[in-house]
């Protein structure tokens, strides 16, 4: 009897360690000790583990301030921007993303990731050193959700065109993603002819606002960008 008792108990053990592990998966990181501000609410909790779990358990946190002396713990809304006020060791800082430091990023869900129309007119390694200043990336644009939200982004304002993160300055004909692939891997090209591909004066690309892409030379200076900010 006793025997049989323990052999479930440890059973049941297992089955929490179980769950706990898959639940990792998306995780808000430790980065750092540090005081946070943003947009959010607080709550108090038991400890900083508790304060990262309640962060992970809701889809809406990015981040997550837990002040160790008064056991509050701050959830930030997804895509808003934090600011570090103060580097201490009474706050522990959770995130699932890079720190975004702007405001006016918008949720995209199918990519998990925040975008934001940058409405400075700049030439294509501008645009690319712009976002990366932002912790982010010119956009991948991946599927046709992401491709239908970024080109929403410029239809809501006075551009018509925007880069990016797609050029074929190595491999002519198969342009190259932000993220690292290339367009055959994601088997996502909307545009009808080879318009422009094999001109080796041009290439870098930019979206349009009825949602085509489009390759222009690297040195205009004529648009705006999309910037990215993907979580870990
Ligand atoms: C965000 O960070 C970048 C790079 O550090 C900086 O250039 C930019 O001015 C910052 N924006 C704000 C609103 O603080
Ligand atoms: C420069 O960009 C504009 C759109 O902003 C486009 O109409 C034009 O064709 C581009 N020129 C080159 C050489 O890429």
């Amino acid at each position: 009897m006793i025997l049989n008792y323990k052999h479930s108990a440890s059973v049941v053990v297992l089955v929490i360690v179980a769950v706990c592990c898959s639940c990792e998966a998306q995780r808000a990181k430790a980065v750092a000790r540090a005081k946070v501000e943003g947009p959010g609410f607080s709550v108090l909790a038991r400890s900083a583990k508790q304060c990262q779990a309640l962060c992970n358990k809701q889809p809406a946190c990015d981040a997550a301030n837990f002040e160790i002396t008064t056991h509050k713990c701050r959830i930030f809304t997804r895509c808003s921007p934090t600011v570090i006020l103060q580097r201490s060791s009474k706050y522990m800082h959770f995130t699932k993303r890079p720190i975004i430091n702007e405001s006016g990023y918008k949720y995209h869900a199918e990519s998990d990731s925040c975008l934001k129309l940058m409405e400075k007119v700049t030439d294509f390694a501008e645009a690319d050193a712009l976002c990366k200043g932002q912790n982010g990336r010119l956009v991948s644009i991946t599927d046709p959700s992401i491709n239908k939200e970024a080109a929403e982004l410029l239809k809501a304002s006075k551009a018509q065109f925007a880069w990016i993160g797609l050029f074929d300055n190595r491999v002519e004909g198969n342009p190259q993603l932000s993220d690292g692939r290339r367009v055959s891997d994601t088997k996502f090209f909307p545009v009808g002819e080879q318009q422009a591909r094999l001109d080796r004066s041009r290439n870098c690309w930019a979206l349009s606002d009825s949602g085509e892409w489009a390759e222009h030379s690297c040195k205009n200076r004529t648009q705006f960008s999309i910037c990215q900010i993907v979580s870990y």
